[in-house]
């Protein structure tokens, strides 16, 4: 009994440092939702449809978030896109400006919007 009162207290206390949880608290939606709203609103609209006002201005229309194959996309996808952006496009690489937890916050924000679903085949 003794042995397993030490070993529980060792998990115990093994447990409370996880890096996983500090990292949980610093990326949420919740965060992505300001950082979107200041940063990638005004071309990909309020609703991640590509609709933003300053879509008008723009060559290469903003990514709507809703298409099928942008829904397909794995968040490793998406968020590759807002680390280094896209050659020859409008969509530039947010790894100067945002965090790194900024960034999958954002991310899963625009997950929260759209949905990861896979393609059919
Ligand atoms: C200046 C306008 C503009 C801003 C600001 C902008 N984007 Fe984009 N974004 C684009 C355009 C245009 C594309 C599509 C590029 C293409 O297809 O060549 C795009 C594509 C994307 C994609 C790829 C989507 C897909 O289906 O593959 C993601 C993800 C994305 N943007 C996220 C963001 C995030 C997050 C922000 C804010 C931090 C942001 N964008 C800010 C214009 C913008």
């Amino acid at each position: 009994m003794k042995h397993a009162a030490f070993l529980f207290s060792f998990i115990f206390l093994l447990g409370l440092p996880l890096p996983a949880q500090s990292e949980e608290a610093q990326v949420s939606p919740q965060k992505g939702k300001a950082i979107y709203k200041a940063h990638c609103m005004g071309c990909h609209g309020i609703h991640g449809k590509g609709d933003g006002p300053d879509a008008a201005n723009l060559i290469v229309s903003p990514a709507n978030f809703h298409r099928p194959e942008s829904r397909a996309k794995s968040e490793m996808d998406l968020r590759g896109t807002i680390i280094w952006g896209l050659a020859f496009s409008p969509m530039h690489g947010w790894w100067k400006k945002l965090s790194g937890d900024e960034m999958h916050s954002v991310t899963a924000y625009i997950r929260q919007l759209a949905p990861h679903q896979p393609l059919r085949p």
